[in-house]
């Protein structure tokens, strides 16, 4: 391990010339009503995770700076969102579908284009290795061209005319008004998408702040949203949520708010909105999802499943596996098996091929990490792995802590972090009552072949979490999937075509089946009178 943490950090001659980055970054530019402003108040300064190897000691690259704005700025901001939305009589709320549906295509051509910077700073912002980065932002393009699909099925659907009970009715999806995006760091581009688009395609109009992390890798799609939507439908925001978001939520304007982060946070910004029912929430939170593996079982797979369910991204990923119940039989063997697979996860920069493991971004993490592992220990358990827990400036080796009990705050608290608790069971109520008492219920994972076993929990289950896997790892994908949670964990469902719900009302016209409403009607379609009531198809 000492060997593997000392070749860790590159020093700056070891870093492959296709990812250099060259002079800081320092972004003065937001977006706000269609035109890239500049801002000339303070900075933050925006380090990496990646360490370099100095003669001297180790030092933090710091990749550049990006505005700190205030609440006014912030403000004009939210001031451009409300302008184009204009109380739903603005362009982009009342444009037809298909025109909508032509500029996100527009969006996405251009998006396309920065492929490469977007990758680039995902590994040096946040340390997601290429593979994955280059994943996750071929992923939000495929969530865009999903969008899109499922919204041609969505308006050919509302296309017709329904008559019930002597009602003619045309029921189509309205926007809501102004939404406020801000995702979360460890999906910076993704799950920030996930909504903002939606919200867009559906007529909202958008303020979009940028997570703590991955700033300065949507610099580069600034002109692209400036030059792909009217002035003022997408607005981008920077600077501390306490001194931005606050202020937006304070002035009641806000009429969806999306959020990808802790429930505390989100309780906090709900609470200051002046006029609770009219703000609807879309909210990604905290999750603890345990894995269970049952004494029938193949381990091979189970271990296979675990490992890349707690230690992808390093365990940041909110649908990571963050606590493993085994059962007593097969808990020794697990456990060995599970070693040995972790050896094989390769220490490293985040752009070298081959490596899953990587420094990590949020300043403090490593501590807390350590916090977590020191307080298990002293609570019984042990770091099972060779150099388990050990670190270097950034970077945490994962460790591997059994026998893990309730009397352990890594029993209760999300690690978000490369930690992986073993709790041995014997009794499943023992594992039946964590699920039924935790503040979480985003999702769970199976692993066992005794059908009646797997039939029961499914059913003891099936009213607790949002999601039951079966013999693999937790996760949020394919997409088309629904995406949701319970209790602290989330507040909606998010799937290609549940987002396109979230982001609108349904809203209805309708008329007595008579003469003179016909008439009226087919006139209005006839002439175009209108975007909203009308039968085009979209093909
Ligand atoms: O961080 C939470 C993400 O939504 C998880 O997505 O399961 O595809 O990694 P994923």
């Amino acid at each position: 391990m000492d060997h593997l943490l000392e070749a860790l950090f590159p020093s700056a001659d070891q870093i492959p010339e296709a990812w250099l980055l060259g002079e800081p970054l320092e972004q003065r530019e937001y977006l706000v009503g269609g035109e890239l402003r500049r801002w000339d108040g303070p900075l933050a300064t925006v380090n990496s995770p990646v360490w370099l190897k100095q003669a001297d000691g180790d030092s933090q690259v710091v990749l550049g700076r990006a505005p700190l704005l205030d609440a006014d700025t912030a403000l004009t901001a939210l001031d451009a969102a409300v302008q184009a939305y204009d109380k739903g009589r603005g362009a982009w709320p009342t444009m037809r579908v298909a025109e909508r549906i032509a500029h996100v295509e527009q969006f996405l051509t251009r998006m396309r284009e920065q492929r490469t910077a977007v990758v680039k700073l995902l590994m040096w912002e946040i340390g997601k290795n290429l593979k994955d980065a280059e994943k996750e932002f071929d992923r939000t393009c495929d969530y865009i061209v999903d969008t899109i699909g499922a919204l041609k099925a969505l308006d050919r659907r509302s296309s017709r005319f329904e008559l019930e009970q002597g009602t003619l009715g045309q029921i189509r999806r309205a926007p809501l008004g102004v939404a406020l995006c801000m995702g979360p760091y460890n999906y910076p581009l993704n799950e920030t998408f996930t909504t903002l688009i939606p919200a867009l395609i559906m007529g909202n109009t958008v303020v979009f702040k940028p997570a703590k992390f991955g700033v300065l890798l949507i610099r580069p799609l600034l002109e692209a949203f400036r030059d792909s939507f009217p002035p003022g439908v997408i607005n981008v925001i920077y600077g501390r949520g306490h001194d931005t978001v606050s202020a937006l939520m304070a002035s009641g304007k806000v009429d969806v708010f999306a959020f990808i982060g802790t429930h505390k946070a989100a309780a906090a910004l709900k609470k200051l909105h002046p006029k609770p029912h009219r703000l609807r929430a879309a909210l990604g939170l905290d999750a603890k999802n345990p894995g269970i593996v049952l004494p029938q079982v193949d381990l091979d797979n189970a271990v296979e499943e675990a490992v890349t369910g707690a230690l992808s991204f390093n365990g940041q990923r909110c649908t990571a596996l963050k606590i493993l119940f085994v059962h007593e039989e097969v808990v020794d063997e697990f456990l060995t098996r599970f070693q040995a697979k972790l050896t094989t996860l390769t220490p490293g920069m985040p752009w070298t091929p081959g490596v899953a493991l990587t420094p990590l971004p949020e300043p403090g993490k490593v501590d807390y990490l350590h916090a977590l592992v020191s307080d298990a220990c002293e609570h019984g358990a042990q770091v099972l792995n060779a150099g388990g827990g050990q670190s270097r400036g950034s970077f945490f080796y994962p460790a591997l802590l059994y026998p893990v009990s309730p009397a352990m705050r890594v029993y209760h608290e999300e690690q978000f972090g490369p930690v992986i608790p073993v709790v041995p069971f014997r009794d499943l109520d023992t594992v039946i009552e964590y699920v039924l008492d935790s503040d979480y219920g985003q999702q769970l994972s199976l692993f066992g072949n005794d059908p009646a076993t797997i039939g029961q929990l499914i059913d003891t289950f099936a009213n607790q979490v949002g999601r039951i896997n079966l013999n693999s790892q937790c996760q949020r994908g394919p997409d088309t999937y629904p995406f949701n949670g319970r209790k602290n964990s989330a507040e909606g469902t998010l799937s290609v075509h549940d987002a396109l719900r979230v982001f609108s009302i349904r809203t209805l016209v309708a008329a007595r089946f008579q003469e003179a409403n016909k008439t009226l009607i087919s006139d209005i379609i006839r002439h175009r009178e209108s975007s909203f009531l009308t039968t085009d198809y979209i093909f």
